[in-house]
This record gives C-alpha cells, structure tokens and sequence, in this order.
C-alpha cells in the first residue's frame, strides 16, 4: 500500500542482506520511522514493545528473527533457545507459533552453515505469500460489499482494531475488501472503533485508510451498538489473531461486544484471516487460548502529539488507581457469519473449516 503516493511494507529485507527494516508503529500517526533490526534480541523487543504488530506481521518478524539467530549460532541448541524468546514475546497470536515452526522445519534437514541463508529466503518467500493470501481475503470479502452496496449504493463497515496492511505485509486482512472496493469504485465508508487501550483503530487504521482516500470516521469503542441500532452499520469486517477448529474467534479486546451487538441487530459480523491464524490443536476458545496481560500504563496513559510535534504520554486516570490490561477476547462461533480466507468463505464451524486445505 502507499504512503504519500510511494508502496511500502511494514517489514522488508536490508540491503546487508543480513537484518531485516520495519516501518516503527510505536510512533505513528505522529511520527513516520523505520528501524533496521540486526539481532534476533531486537526483532523480540520490537515484537514485544509492538513496534511490529499484528497476527501476520508478528509470525514474519519472527521468522526473521530466527534466521538472525541461525545467522549468529547455527546449532539446534541455539535455535532452540531463540525459538523460545521470540515466542515468549506475544502469547495469543497463533502466526508466530506456526512462522517459527516452519522455519525450524525447514532447518531440519539443512546443514549448519547453510542454515542463515536458507531460513533468511523462507522468511521473505513467507512475506511474499502474506501478500498474495491476503489480496485474496480481499477479492472474497469484496464480494459481500459489492452485494450490500447494490445498486450503487454506500456500503458502511465497522471495524475494529487494525487489521490493516500495517498487521499484515501488506493489503491486511480485514481492509483488503475494503481496499479493493475502494479501488472498483464501490462508495464505502469505515466506522473505526479507536481501539482502547493502544488506539490501532484511531492511529493506525485510520491512518492507513486516510492515505488511501477512503473515507472513514473514527468512534468511540462504545459507539457501534447505537448506530447499529440505527441501521448506520451494513456489515462488521474483523481480523483475528486465532481461530479455533470449531470457529470460535479471538481477537482484539472488545471485539466480543461488537458481535454481540451486531447479532442483537442483525448485521452480518465476518472475521478475515489467513489459515495460518487457523489453531487447529485448539477447540474451545475461551477455555484454551492464552490470553494476553498487558502492562496497566496502556490503560491509565495515552500517547498524543503537541502542536510542536513532541509526542507526550500524558496519564488520564485517577493517580493512585491502577488498572487491569487483558488485550484480547473469544468471540464465540455462534457470533461470527462467516470466516473469509484466501481459500473462501466458510462457515465458523468444524464442518465449515473441514473444507480448508491446511498450511
Ligand atoms: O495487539 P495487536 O495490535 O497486535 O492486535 C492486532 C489485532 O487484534 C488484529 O485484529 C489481528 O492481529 C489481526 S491482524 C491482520
């Protein structure tokens, strides 16, 4: 996607031929920053510290991250450990699980000194399919909001969190529909939940819908009841963090309560994801999937920029009070209408997975 009319990755290849750049989201919308990360203990902290974020974008980080490992110490030993740091960094999206074990899959049967390059080329070849899987996401959900919008009619879309291009490498998953149909010429608009407590929806969605024209206003997290109630929300389009094998959904915190009022109203609440967010070891979403605590200060502070530019954290709950950080949530099955991957759109049950080919 562009940038001021220029394309960009979020994660791209160095010119060394060794490290690995990303775009800085810690900083955005404020500031625009890339950073050359060169070790493995680098691509873990922008993991953690959510430089890089997002489900498909923190398994490709990963992947590189172990190619600099294998890059510094080829040994299994070594592998091993920096398996276990970049996957101790984020514990609820699936993508990094599978991105490192495909990688050390693949080193099995590669020799030590072959190992650096051979996972460095997986992890871009792994980039690449991110793209291609994720402009396919987008050319089946298109096919929903060319139905809602009719006759050339506004399509709206509710969305929560970023599931942008900045989530993914690029198109993301759950814009990729909205993309597309921008690009056709269908009149779409985006409500976009600010996504309390890091704001993706108001920083970063926002941001990514802005520099491509489409038009979009930004709402409080508590909004999308009210103007689903008032016929203002045509259909709630969702990325994913893991998918379990019988269709529950998890995601960012506060997405649940956007399906529970949209099944309250009758408007079509669809996840999109690639199948690597697929958990297939996993039944039941709310008993098993691991859900992330993150530090109280995202909840008592947030980030804004001063009229000179000087971004500022700036405490906005009682001093002396402290706060609790679960950052995601389980959308039961029954909630969601549909899961739109590369491969289609399935229903969110066993029955509706069963017809997926696994990656
Ligand atoms: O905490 P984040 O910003 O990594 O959470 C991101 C989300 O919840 C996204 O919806 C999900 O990872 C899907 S990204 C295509």
């Amino acid at each position: 996607m562009k940038i001021d009319g220029v394309a960009w990755r979020p994660i791209w290849a160095a010119e060394d031929g060794e490290s690995v750049e990303i775009i800085d989201q810690t900083t955005l919308p404020f500031a625009f920053g890339t950073k050359r990360l060169t070790t493995m203990a680098e691509a873990a902290e922008a993991i953690s510290v959510m430089r890089v974020r997002g489900a498909p974008l923190i398994g490709v980080t990963a992947a590189y991250g172990l190619a600099m490992a294998l890059r510094d110490d080829p040994s299994d030993a070594a592998m091993m450990a920096a398996y276990g740091t970049l996957h101790a960094t984020r514990p609820t999206a699936i993508n990094l699980r599978w991105a490192l074990d495909r990688i050390s899959a693949a080193m099995a049967d590669t020799a030590p000194e072959d190992r650096f390059t051979a996972a460095y080329a997986l992890a871009g070849v792994m980039a690449d399919e991110d793209v291609e899987i994720n402009r396919r996401i987008g050319a089946h959900g298109l096919t929903l909001l060319r139905e809602a919008a009719g006759q050339g009619g506004r399509v709206n879309v509710l969305t929560h969190c970023n599931a942008g291009w900045l989530a993914t490498v690029d198109w993301g998953t759950a814009t990729s529909p909205i993309y597309q149909a921008y690009d056709e010429g269908i009149d779409v608009h985006v409500w976009v939940d600010e996504t309390r407590p890091r704001n993706q929806g108001a920083f970063l969605t926002a941001w990514e819908l802005h520099q491509h024209g489409v038009s979009h206003s930004i709402i409080t997290d508590n909004a999308g009841g009210h103007l689903m109630q008032h016929g203002e929300v045509d259909l709630c389009l969702v990325g994913t963090d893991r998918v379990t094998a019988t269709g529950d959904v998890c995601n960012k915190i506060g997405t649940y309560l956007k399906a529970l009022a949209a099944h309250d109203n009758d408007v079509p609440f669809y996840v999109c994801l690639p199948t690597p967010t697929i958990d297939w070891r996993v039944r039941d979403g709310i008993a098993e999937i691991p859900i992330e605590n993150r530090s109280p200060d995202e909840v008592l502070c947030v980030d804004g920029v001063l009229s000179s530019g000087e971004i500022v954290r700036s405490r906005i709950a009682s001093p002396g009070s402290n706060a609790a950080n679960p950052a995601f949530d389980v959308t039961p099955a029954r909630l969601v209408s549909g899961l739109i991957t590369e491969q289609g759109i399935v229903d969110a049950s066993e029955a509706g997975l069963a017809v997926l080919n696994r990656m």
